[in-house]
């Protein structure tokens, strides 16, 4: 019997995630875990506690007293945010995974699922359908992290055998949870905004490409690569999710099929740098090749369901 502990619930991949987990495991499995106030659904199908994956032996007690077996640790400090407060930031994320770790090694909760991004690559990294195993100069701090991040968690799988697995996440977009100071979030506010107004700026110029996923692709992803076999997994640092890529102004005309009256204009700021130095497309193919990486969703599939969801969410709130 699995025993699944999420950490971070209330965030963005989170709040979807648990929901996902709890019908395959059963509602009173899967352990939902934030600082933050949970969403209605997180605490009417399953349990729900506060608790600080900062704080290591709370952490350790957590894991001991549910019989956990397996961690997916959500908890960051995403690309934006992390560049305002640097240093906080690192302690951060770095102790956030490293609590986890330990706890993988010292527990039975031995499998372990970490969140890597496309922050990982930087400017020096070839820019277009970039390969699993390239340069990697990333010059954020988020970058950074998930770098180090990686090679910690390749480190405790060789080491002490922690069944560690990630995924480099390209941009997530959903409508349940909004992300928050991230670099990809202007295509998820866009959609919100475009409902709400009719129009967008965006803080992105309009031909910067990045790789894109919407959450359900994401979230079958995730638990897919969880319950692979072990033995096909070749990479124990994380592996690249490609998603599909789109700009600003791809977007936008997207949407426009949608609503013609919609309109963008741009006015970019801090994070256009760190844009910049993040691929446009990913190759995937190691990821498909070992364990089946496969998605539903392309651009028009993803607008048009966006856009239906937030009309209804913004009608709901408001009757
Ligand atoms: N979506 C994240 C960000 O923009 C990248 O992992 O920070």
């Amino acid at each position: 019997m699995e025993k699944i502990l999420v950490i971070g619930s209330s965030g963005q991949i989170g709040s979807e995630l648990v929901l996902a987990l709890r019908k395959i495991y059963g509602g009173e499995n899967v352990y939902a875990t934030d600082i933050k106030e949970p969403t209605e659904e997180i605490s009417t199908s399953g349990p729900f506690d506060n608790l600080d994956v900062l704080d290591f032996n709370n952490l350790l007690h957590y894991v001991v007293r549910y019989k956990i077996t397996q961690i997916y640790n959500l908890a960051a400090v995403l690309s934006g945010n992390a560049e305002k407060i640097p240093l906080q930031a690192w302690d951060i994320n770095m102790k956030a995974l490293m609590n986890t770790l330990e706890v993988a090694h010292k527990t039975d909760a031995k499998k372990l699922f970490w969140p890597s991004s496309i922050a990982i690559f930087g400017p020096t990294t070839p820019m277009e359908n970039t390969p699993q195993l390239t340069v990697m100069e990333p010059n954020t701090v988020y970058g950074i992290s998930k770098l180090a991040g990686e090679r910690w968690g390749e480190y405790y799988h060789k080491r002490y055998g922690v069944d560690f697995r990630s995924v480099r996440y390209p941009g997530l977009i959903s409508y349940k949870t909004e992300p928050g100071g991230g670099t990809t979030d202007y295509a998820v506010e866009i959609f919100f905004e475009a409902v709400k107004n009719g129009k967008y700026e965006c803080f992105l110029s309009e031909d910067t490409a990045l790789p894109m996923m919407f959450m359900d692709d994401a979230i079958h992803n995730t638990i897919k690569l969880m319950r692979a076999d072990s033995s096909k997994l070749s990479i124990r640092s994380a592996y690249n999710m490609a998603g599909i890529s789109f700009d600003p102004n791809g977007l936008a005309n997207e949407i426009k099929k949608i609503m013609p009256g919609f309109e963008i204009s741009y006015k970019t700021d801090f994070r256009q740098a760190i844009a910049n130095s993040w691929p446009a497309s990913i190759n995937d193919e190691v990821a498909r090749k070992d364990w089946g990486l496969e998605e539903k969703y392309d651009l028009r599939k993803l607008t048009a369901t966006m856009l239906s969801k937030i009309t209804e969410k913004i009608k709901r709130a408001g009757s």
